[in-house]
């Protein structure tokens, strides 16, 4: 009988609607108690000394970005295989994004690809941990200290990516994270960013709300404060972290079975001849389950076929972000630039791999994977 997996299913309990409910009708639906509570919660998970919460990844990247000085003239270092929104938070500055080429297998940028990028205008790097895979931090680490270049890390894919036992986000000035839907905990929109540095969370925390000197608890009278910079208004609302907290609060679990599931998949597709994917580790958050379809197969056929059995599968990224319009017009960038980005692009495929799905069901995909690729 033909089964319907879902690719990915927000995991929101009971407990946590009726939290959200109380803030809302609390009446103090902004600047609230949720937002520290999930500041530090999001403290004691990543073991950053400081955290804020921002309306989404994006806003984070970009307040991270403004925070980092980057602007007109500068160069900043970007994967080709990513969402598009690690380029724009470069972009909004004035400054460049450049992009590197990234590793077949993981879709992590690749160190000697940086190296080719670097000239006497780049100002940073922003790496993201694809699907949760640790980015070589040492590498770029090395190239960011030889270089004096400011780092940066996308961990929208990174909540639980460890890299030598350190949590993703801990390495440069700042880690931002995503609480879209489809992510490992979510506040519908929303974000966190974490950073080790005073100076830099000071100033997100400003500039996400407007660039006001103030909070409004640290006013002694309502409505007087000063205004310090050009801010924004990137916040998130106190509903929003009440559901995140309680999304943290039981994400060790979810991990686990995030991670069961991936170490499961590498079993069962071990050994298979038409397909590829990075070996099972710990220290994989498996945001996302990706695997390459290697050719001759095409990878669209057998997408197809799997979405037609109601198995839900997607794609992350099928287009490089210097080939999307916006930066192909822009920047004047052809396939051949960027080889391994874009046949990535063309062989992966993201398989369920949700904290709920069940090892039955792993084994379900896998089988009717199997068997597409035999018959072709
Ligand atoms: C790698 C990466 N960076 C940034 C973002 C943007 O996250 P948000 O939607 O929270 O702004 C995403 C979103 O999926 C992403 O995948």
């Amino acid at each position: 009988m033909k089964k319907s997996i879902p690719f990915s299913a927000p995991d929101i309990t009971q407990a946590e609607i009726e939290a959200v409910n109380e803030v809302i009708q609390s009446g103090w639906l902004a600047h609230g108690k949720f937002s520290k509570r999930l500041e530090e919660l999001f403290c004691e998970f990543t073991g950053a000394k400081y955290a804020t919460t921002v309306s989404n990844c994006t806003a984070g990247l970009h307040l991270s970005c403004l925070a980092a000085g980057f602007g007109p003239g500068d160069e900043v270092i970007v994967p080709a295989q990513t969402h598009t929104a690690t380029a724009h938070a470069v972009e909004y500055t004035g400054a460049k994004a450049v992009f590197a080429d990234v590793c077949t297998l993981t879709g992590n940028i690749l160190i000697e690809e940086i190296e080719k990028k670097l000239t006497s205008a780049t100002k940073g790097i922003i790496p993201v941990h694809m699907a949760g895979y640790p980015v070589d931090m040492d590498g770029i680490l090395r190239i960011c200290e030889k270089n004096n270049l400011t780092l940066i890390e996308d961990c929208a894919h990174a909540l639980g990516t460890q890299y030598k036992s350190r949590h993703a986000g801990n390495f440069g000035i700042s880690g931002s994270f995503s609480f879209y839907p489809t992510k490992q905990i979510t506040t519908g929109e929303g974000g966190v960013v974490i950073s080790n540095n005073e100076l830099v969370i000071d100033f997100i925390n400003k500039h996400k709300a407007f660039g006001i000197n103030t909070t409004p608890e640290m006013r002694k009278r309502p409505g007087v404060y000063d205004v310090h910079g050009l801010g924004y208004n990137f916040r998130m609302t106190d509903f929003q972290a009440a559901l995140g907290v309680g999304q943290l609060d039981r994400y060790n679990n979810n991990l686990a079975n995030r991670q069961a599931n991936g170490k499961l998949y590498c079993e069962l597709l071990s050994n298979n001849k038409y397909v590829e994917f990075p070996r099972y580790t710990d220290d994989n958050s498996y945001f996302l389950f990706q695997i390459l379809i290697k050719p001759p197969i095409v990878r669209d056929s057998i997408l197809d076929k799997l979405i037609e059995s109601g198995i839900g599968v997607s794609i992350h990224y099928a287009t490089p972000v210097p080939l999307m319009s916006y930066y192909r017009k822009k920047y004047g960038y052809v396939q051949s630039d960027f080889p391994n980005a874009v046949s990535y692009g063309n062989q992966v495929i993201s398989l369920p791999v949700h904290s709920n799905i069940s090892d039955n069901d792993i084994r379900y995909v896998v089988q009717t994977l199997k068997a597409f690729l035999d018959e072709e």
